[in-house]
């Protein structure tokens, strides 16, 4: 079994938060175990909860066409969220649930160690950009111990605000010019990684 499957599991165990007693099923994330580009939302939906998979519902199939856009599908990247139940009734995830969840996520992201991170959403922005507003910084990438890091908005605000829509499909044209930056900055791949969540 690889690393990522036994972190699954370790995940799916999980019962730190409330929330954990009322999800059909976990969502820890998915696609390729070494992708150099991972995608970080927020949590899980409704269709997600259903499925335990990430991105499954109409903010889903809005992401798969913007990847569809710069010729990527989902399978060539990495999907995750910030938490990994659903919260109910969609509410915000709440700080507790976000510090409990961290753990996860730093461990998916020491595994995949990817050259490029990609935030989907204020949640996912504070964690890499703290104290940072997404109106301001969307579109704009920061570099750490060779990975880039690139805030978009969520896109299920750009679903249905023509305004975000617009800029959430202008801000993923840049990602593959980033990428092969990030390619030419790494061969930190075969090296030990430190996380740079900051
Ligand atoms: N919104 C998210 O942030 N994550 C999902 O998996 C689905 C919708």
């Amino acid at each position: 079994m690889s690393a990522l499957s036994e972190l699954y599991q370790e995940i799916a165990l999980c019962q730190q938060c409330e929330i954990a007693k009322y999800r059909i099923k976990v969502v820890p994330g998915e696609g390729m175990e070494d992708a150099d580009l991972m995608f970080i939302g927020e949590a899980p939906g409704w269709h997600e909860d259903q499925q335990g998979r990430p991105f499954v519902g109409p903010a889903g199939l809005f992401l798969d066409e913007l990847l569809a856009s710069i010729n990527l599908k989902r399978e060539q990247v990495y999907i995750a969220n910030v938490i990994k139940c659903r919260p109910q009734g969609n509410r915000d995830p709440l700080p507790v649930e976000i510090l409990n969840c961290r753990q996860w996520l730093e461990r998916q992201i020491e595994l995949i160690s990817p050259k490029m991170i990609v935030t989907l959403g204020r949640y996912s922005m504070a964690m890499f950009f703290p104290g940072k507003s997404i109106s301001k910084i969307h579109g704009t990438d920061q570099r750490r111990d060779n990975v880039i890091y690139y805030a978009m908005y969520h896109p299920a605000a750009a679903l249905h605000q023509r305004s975000l829509r617009q800029a959430i499909e202008e801000d993923m044209l840049k990602i593959p010019s980033l990428l092969a930056q990030a390619e030419s900055i790494t061969e930190a791949k075969q090296q030990p990684q430190q996380l740079s969540m900051f």
